[in-house]
């Protein structure tokens, strides 16, 4: 079977370094590879909303904001459909069909829904949980069953979204008789600290968090969040710890070899900087300068590109309503076959059968 590719990312801010290693870098990769039929990249603008209900303009002015981290990385509009999410009106259609397929503890049982639910404190306010941001995974569903999708290239916080649309696109096919939905499976960083690459006080890195190192930033910035990453306190000659060691993280997911001959000769390679590290004698103040460059080095194309793009965001907005119409057409075109599969199609067929059971 041919791939059919689909991800997508929430615009309530610009993308980050996690956002990278976790997914971005993936799909530049699967997008050179070509192996697709299709490959869809969704702001998921109503997905944003279900927990920015009250702040509807902070979605408006990151969805150009998203365009330009993704075309920055290196997404091609030739190879890729960027889509609006909110603009594709059978996506909403479809969640209202799956919803009856999902029980309420089901939903409530979603690992990550449960961990974003207390990060943003809805379960410790009075007014509690939004029905809409508990339910997002079957949202969620939509949006990859739309599409027939069978390819989601997201982080590990993803795969509970990915296991609720399997069971999703099971029930539906068991029960309506069909085989119109397509079951997906996601494709994940192979390096394991690229999963979920922490923020650099060490929590989820998370916009609302403040933790994040963004694609955008500038080189000044970079420095003054690489030097906020805590260390271990300890005398120089004592040995280094590796674990939770986020600037060794940060390496982990960023550093190559070149790196090492520009920035830091005496070693090759990171085993040989982790070993002698974990020797002591290696001051933290150390990895940290050669991090900062490491980061530097990484954004900085990014960052100029970005710029550069921002110069023309009328083609941008051309580039998403292109992309947007094609998806409306794969969309609708699923959606039919939804509703034929349910039987809530009201075409010349059913006007036929009701006007002869009631002769
Ligand atoms: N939930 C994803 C995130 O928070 C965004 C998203 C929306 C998505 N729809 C999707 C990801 C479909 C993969 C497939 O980043």
């Amino acid at each position: 079977m041919e791939n059919i590719i689909l991800t997508g990312d929430r615009p309530t801010g610009r993308l980050h370094i996690g956002h990278y290693v976790g997914s971005l870098k993936q799909r530049v990769l699967l997008q050179n590879e070509g192996n697709y039929k299709d490959f869809f990249i969704l702001i998921a603008d109503t997905q944003a909303l279900t927990d920015n209900a009250g702040n509807p303009q902070k979605v408006r002015d990151n969805i150009v904001e998203v365009m330009l981290d993704y075309l920055a990385v290196g997404l091609d509009p030739k190879k890729v459909t960027f889509c609006l999410q909110s603009e594709i009106r059978a996506l909403s259609e479809l969640t209202m069909y799956y919803m009856n397929l999902v029980t309420l503890p089901r939903v409530l049982r979603n690992p990550t829904v449960k961990s974003e639910v207390k990060m943003r404190g809805f379960d410790d306010n009075e007014e509690g949980v939004p029905v809409g941001f508990a339910t997002y995974p079957i949202s969620q569903a939509a949006d990859i069953t739309a599409f027939k999708s069978n390819l989601i290239p997201v982080g590990d916080d993803q795969e509970p979204m990915i296991e609720q649309t399997r069971e999703i696109v099971r029930s539906f096919n068991r029960i309506y008789n069909t085989d119109c939905l397509v079951e997906c499976k996601s494709f994940l960083p192979e390096n394991n600290v690229c999963m979920r690459l922490p923020g650099t006080d060490n929590a989820k890195m998370s916009k609302s968090l403040d933790n994040c190192i963004y694609l955008s930033d500038e080189d000044d910035v970079i420095k003054k969040k690489v030097n906020s990453i805590a260390s271990f306190p300890r005398a120089l000659e004592e040995p280094g710890i590796l674990e939770n060691n986020i600037a060794f993280i940060y390496l982990d997911a960023f550093v190559t070899d070149e790196h090492f001959k520009k920035y830091y000769p005496e070693f090759n390679n990171l085993d040989e900087l982790k070993s002698s590290y974990q020797k002591g004698g290696i001051g933290d103040g150390t990895i940290k300068k050669f991090l900062c460059n490491v980061m530097i080095d990484t954004i900085t194309p990014i960052r100029e590109k970005r710029k550069e793009l921002s110069k023309n965001v009328e083609e941008i907005l051309r580039v998403l309503e292109d992309g947007t119409r094609k998806a409306n057409t794969v969309a609708d075109q699923t959606l039919k076959e939804v509703k034929e599969a349910m039987g809530i199609n009201y075409d010349d067929t059913f006007k036929k059968e009701q006007i002869e059971k009631y002769n």
